[in-house]
């Protein structure tokens, strides 16, 4: 239940956040998008891949492996670094690109991946969708108006403050 609640929270809301942000530092893409708002169905897990919302989670070692030439014995702690998989240039191309229109938008590793990846990813996918639907449909124009206050932790990827103005 725990992590039902804060789970599903934290990340979707510095999703919303990060977006928003991403939407400001490109304005071009903003363009792109008033013109175009079918474009909301790939922009989603594009502002989800690049806000990477919990940055890692860790693994302990059931038995001992090998990952890309290291051996991990077992019992060995090991981080995952979603961001990191985020900006991974061999499997994302222009990673430190924000670019809405992607072609395979949902590669990214910001749900995890494996038995525990996140049970509520359509959830998050479909909250960020229809927010987003709403403020093109009502024409809202979200001007930012003061700097963005990061969240200090090593594991969620978010902020404690974005000050706006909504016309
Ligand atoms: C953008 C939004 C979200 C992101 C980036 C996110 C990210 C993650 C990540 C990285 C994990 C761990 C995966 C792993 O250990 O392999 C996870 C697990 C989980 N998430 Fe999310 N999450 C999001 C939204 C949500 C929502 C909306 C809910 C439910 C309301 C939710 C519920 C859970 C639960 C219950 C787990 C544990 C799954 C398990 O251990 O089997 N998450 N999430």
């Amino acid at each position: 239940m725990i992590l039902l609640i804060i789970g599903g929270n934290d990340t979707t809301r510095n999703s919303i956040t990060g977006g928003l942000l991403a939407l400001h530092d490109h304005p071009e893409q903003w363009a792109m998008l008033k013109r175009d708002p079918g474009l909301i169905s790939t922009m989603v897990p594009e502002i989800i891949r690049w806000q990477t919302p919990l940055t890692m989670m860790r693994r302990t070692a059931t038995e001992q492996t090998e990952i890309a030439g290291v051996e991990i014995p077992a019992g060995e702690k090991i981080v995952m670094w979603y961001l990191s998989g985020n900006r991974d240039e061999r499997m994302i191309t222009d990673p430190d690109q924000f670019i809405i229109n992607r072609e395979s938008p949902r590669r990214h590793l910001s749900f995890g991946f494996g038995i525990h990846r996140c049970v509520g990813n359509r959830l998050a996918e479909m909250q960020l969708r229809v927010l987003w639907e709403e403020i093109l449909s009502r024409k809202l124009d979200i001007e930012i108006i003061g700097p963005a206050e990061r969240t200090l932790s090593h594991v969620v990827r978010g902020f404690t403050r974005l000050p706006v103005r909504v016309n």
